[in-house]
């Protein structure tokens, strides 16, 4: 990706600009409603081309405050059978100080791009959201990476809302939460999401990948991607929607690759969504297919936009 450079001016094509798929993450206004997730380009080195690809917009990160080289390897594994990724990177990241001169240096708008950030305890993230909210469209905060064990204590209530409270007293850009699966106790996430609502952050991340054990890997435990995810994304997406307000974001994380995905989401109350493993398996392109296609079904649906689909239970289109 960091060698497209060069070409941006001919991949104008890959970025449709229609009405239609004009999305919202609050109140912030995307061309499309297809996010690249966090984890694909953890230290700003990529972000704009994926916007140049087609991408609606991009999460960078996740940033840590100190540099940080991550878990051993194996870390990384592909499945190809099922199009999953299992990983245990562990938040390799260049550290705070690095991204936030890249940020400042690089005379590009960063209007699309949001800043992932986490970290062991509140002070330390509390510094990269402090420094890089004027610098990004909003901040995604991540507090659910299944393989860094001390980011669990962000799942007691009691602590997300002290450390929700802080930022949402502070923040001048838009606060997301990205947050864990909970595929045992799905109450568990319920309460995280109302939690999130209530502290008045502008939303969450459903959700990130599902913790898993794998003796492939050198710590022998990680997080799962891709396909088989994608029906608890759907599932989770669902529900709450159906106990948050509609003017409250969530994007949907988890198996998205076809353009049905996307429509199910969107359908069933996901404002936006994010893609990793579906760039991994089906390629760059995959945010250009996927918005030219649902403008395309659209228009022989009648269908005026992305905001006329939002939570209205449609079916895909049987004959895509
Ligand atoms: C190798 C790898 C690294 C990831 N790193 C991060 C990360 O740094 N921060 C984060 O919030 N999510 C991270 N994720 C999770 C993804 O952003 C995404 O939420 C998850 O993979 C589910 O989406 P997918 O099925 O489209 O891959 C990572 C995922 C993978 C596969």
């Amino acid at each position: 990706m960091k060698l497209t450079s060069p070409f941006n001016h001919f991949l104008k094509f890959l970025q449709i600009k229609d009405e239609s798929l004009l999305s919202y993450i609050g109140k912030i206004e995307f061309p499309n409603p297809i996010g690249l997730a966090a984890g694909l380009d953890k230290n700003y080195k990529t972000s704009i081309n994926y916007l140049n690809f087609g991408f609606g917009f991009a999460v960078t990160g996740t940033i840590l405050t100190n540099q940080n080289f991550g878990n051993p390897k194996p870390r990384l594994l592909r499945y190809l059978n099922n199009k999953s990724i299992v990983n245990s990177l562990g938040f390799p990241s260049e550290g705070l100080n690095t991204i936030k001169n890249k940020f400042s240096n690089l005379e590009i708008e960063k209007n699309r791009i949001f800043a992932s950030i986490s970290g062991l305890n509140i002070d330390d993230i509390y510094r990269c959201f402090n420094e890089l909210s004027p610098l990004v469209v909003g901040i995604e905060l991540n507090i659910s990476s299944p393989n860094t064990q001390g980011l669990k204590n962000f799942h007691n209530l009691k602590n997300l809302q002290k450390l929700l409270k802080i930022f949402n007293n502070k923040k001048t850009k838009p606060l997301i939460v990205k947050l864990p699966p909970s595929l045992e106790q799905e109450n568990d996430l319920i309460e995280m999401v109302k939690c999130v609502q209530d502290s008045g952050s502008e939303g969450v991340v459903i959700s990130n990948s599902h913790p898993i054990k794998d003796s492939k890997l050198n710590i022998g435990f990680g997080g799962l991607s891709g396909k088989p995810v994608y029906e608890h994304t759907l599932k989770m997406v669902s529900k709450i929607r159906k106990i948050v307000d509609n003017n409250f974001t969530i994007i949907g994380s988890g198996g998205v690759s076809t353009t049905s995905d996307v429509w199910k989401l969107i359908a069933s109350g996901a404002n936006a969504v994010q893609i990793y493993s579906g760039v991994v398996y089906e390629g760059p392109f995959i945010a250009y297919k996927i918005n030219k296609e649902l403008k395309n079904i659209f228009l022989s649906n009648k269908i005026s936009s992305v905001k006329e689909l939002f939570c209205s239970e449609s079916p895909f289109p049987s004959k895509y």
